[in-house]
């Protein structure tokens, strides 16, 4: 078995991949990656002061109008600039839908579904925010989390309805006032807010507490190298409430749910990030009560040497060991604590 290799991308092979319903997309960068050189990835300066990740429904306008005006600046970029908007969006893409083949092997290279789905989405939001930072010329900057499984946070957060922050291509029914469902399958449920709510608590309980008791079932399965190891097993936090709300935040009325509904798109909304940090954050309280903090959460080799491939806010090809993605506090970044209340919520 393939279990001593690395999972990682083969930048030489940028290829054509598929949506999420077999539809043929392209999304490679415009010149090859392999082309550039590539730094190992440093922790930054521990004299840079601490980023601080607070609910997005408690930013005040000075914060909306600065993180705007990052999204304006970033999708000004040309495309061939790594920091464009698109480009970013387009990393997504790239990885969620397999146009790299995996190193020393023809099969596509795909973060989701498995245990690599957390530790990517965590280093893709954590050079968005610090390209924005940089951008701002604001070493403080931290992104705003959804936190969708408060009931103080499930609704769309009211900015992301105005201006840069708007995607024309959501579900209208789904904007404010209406309540999140977290569990959404395509169908609606049609409950009253208070139900909906309800029902939304007891279901991050069963995705938080109940239903991931194993490493493996939060975290995804253990996929190896080759042929072997294509597991496909997401953690509950996940299948939903990740790709739940990912659905149903897109827009009905195009074939994958575009944009949020479907990977090869969904980071062209600007809400992505607002919703990876909430996935983040739970990752974070989830390992604090399994491990009390800095343990990893598998001891592999494979996992935690394996590495991804960023441009960083200095637009230099970064490579990323998953070891170096599993502290937040040597990212330097945190979490305004908020309240959990689906920690009652038992159904
Ligand atoms: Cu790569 Cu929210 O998905």
């Amino acid at each position: 078995k393939h279990r001593h290799g690395l999972l990682a991308a083969d930048l030489s092979t940028c290829h054509r991949s598929l949506t999420n319903a077999d539809v043929p997309v392209y999304c490679c960068p415009p010149k090859r990656e392999s082309d550039e050189p590539v730094y190992d990835f440093q922790f930054s300066n521990p004299t840079e002061p601490k980023r601080i990740r607070r609910p997005a429904y408690l930013m005040d306008e000075d914060y909306i109008a600065k993180y705007e005006k990052a999204i304006k600046i970033m999708k000004q970029f040309p495309y061939e600039d790594p920091l464009n908007f698109m480009r970013q969006a387009d990393m997504h893409c790239i990885y969620c839908n397999g146009a790299y083949n995996q190193l020393n092997s023809s099969y596509w290279y795909k973060i989701h579904r498995s245990w690599l789905f957390f530790p990517w989405h965590r280093i893709h939001v954590y050079f968005h925010e610090r390209i924005v930072g940089k951008l701002l010329g604001d070493d403080t900057f931290a992104v705003p989390y959804w936190n969708w499984d408060h009931p103080d946070g499930m609704v769309i957060p009211e900015f992301y309805t105005r201006g840069a922050y708007v995607d024309k291509d959501r579900d209208r029914a789904h904007l404010p006032p209406e309540i999140v469902d977290d569990s959404f399958d395509y169908v609606e449920k049609g409950l009253g807010p208070e139900e909906q709510i309800a029902s939304n608590l007891a279901f991050m309980y069963t995705q938080m507490v109940s239903g991931a008791k194993k490493t493996e079932l939060f975290m995804g399965c253990k996929r190896f190298p080759g042929e072997e190891g294509d597991c496909d097993g997401p953690g509950t936090i996940e299948l939903a409430p990740h790709n739940a709300l990912h659905a149903w935040v897109g827009s009905g009325l195009q074939p994958e749910r575009e944009n949020m509904g479907a990977f090869y798109s969904a980071a062209r909304d600007p809400i992505f990030y607002a919703h990876h940090a909430n996935i983040d954050r739970l990752w974070t309280v989830w390992k604090l009560k399994r491990f009390k903090g800095h343990e990893p959460e598998f001891v592999d080799t494979v996992w935690l040497d394996s590495y991804f491939y960023f441009h960083d806010e200095n637009r230099r090809l970064v490579r990323i060991k998953i070891r170096d993605c599993l502290d937040i506090e040597k990212l330097n970044y945190g979490y305004e604590e908020v309240e959990l209340p689906w920690l009652n919520a038992r159904p």
